[in-house]
């Protein structure tokens, strides 16, 4: 039994050494870049940056995240890049354990701005023949079920919760509710093709001139086909797919997995 236990724990400490110190060992280069980039910023100075660069890094250390530390930091830096001419909130789908809600927060938090976090809180729902790749374990209703209590209790604790805003419950029910809503930048995290239509469905049209939309898993077509299915977009929205950087290869090699939709200038 004691072998088994000290089994287990060698076998946590080296998933710990191999996924989470390499990978944050690796983004440390890219978020002190980060802090740099505040040279004459205001809002975000050298300083606010350096600081809101460490605690990224510790809720990366201290929380299970579905994400890379360099694919993070790449949609805080948008969030402060927005102007605050632009108005509109921040909208995160897909939270799991909420350590990119508790993230997003503290950029939301700096840049003035209202984070909106939705998520079913009971995981995935149904998945389709569209979500099946050859050669991937496919999902399963139920994957990444986290209480909201917890994810609440995650980012009271590493975030900012006074910017926060839960909206609990299946998108097709609650995205409705955010029709008309101005969104200065969104993150799409919800792996399967139906929420990702649902998300578009029902944010795009409040997404602000230039603002983007970040994307998680771009390297997977079922994911990226919504953004690509032209005819869909002209019956929903009467224009062409908007452009899209990083389908189906991400951002580069410590954001494989990222990739985000332009709002055209008007
Ligand atoms: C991969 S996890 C999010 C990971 C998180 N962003 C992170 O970086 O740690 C996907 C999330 O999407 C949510 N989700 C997917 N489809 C949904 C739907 N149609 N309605 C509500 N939640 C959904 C799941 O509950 C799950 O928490």
């Amino acid at each position: 039994m004691r072998l088994l236990e000290r089994r287990n724990a060698i076998q946590n400490l080296l998933f710990f050494i191999r996924w989470k110190l390499w990978l944050v060992i690796l983004s440390a280069p890219g978020h002190l870049a980060f802090a740099l980039r505040g040279w004459g910023d205001a809002r975000a100075g050298i300083w606010r940056r350096l600081r809101l660069a460490w605690r990224l890094i510790r809720i990366h250390l201290s929380l299970q995240c579905a994400h890379s530390p360099m694919e993070l930091l790449t949609i805080v830096e948008e969030v402060l890049r927005v102007p605050p001419s632009v108005d509109g909130v921040v909208v995160e789908c897909g939270c799991y354990l909420g350590g990119s809600s508790a993230k997003l927060s503290l950029a939301v938090e700096l840049a003035g701005r209202r984070l909106i976090v939705c998520d079913s809180f009971e995981g995935l729902p149904e998945t389709s023949a569209a979500d099946d790749l050859p050669g991937a374990d496919p999902f399963r209703p139920g994957d990444f079920a986290v209480r909201l209590d917890l994810v609440r209790e995650n980012v009271r604790r590493w975030g900012s919760l006074s910017v926060v805003e839960f909206v609990p419950g299946w998108f097709q029910d609650t995205l409705p509710r955010l029709n008309g809503q101005r969104i200065a930048c969104a993150f799409l995290d919800v792996d399967l093709q139906e929420s990702i239509r649902t998300c578009i469905e029902h944010l795009w049209k409040g997404v602000q001139p230039g603002c983007r939309v970040f994307v998680h898993d771009a390297d997977r077509p079922p994911v990226i086909e919504p953004f690509e299915d032209a005819t869909w977009w002209q019956r929903r929205f009467n224009t062409p797919p908007p452009s899209f950087v990083g389908a189906r290869r991400g951002l580069g090699p410590l954001r494989r997995l990222l990739g985000f939709a332009i709002k055209a200038e008007s």
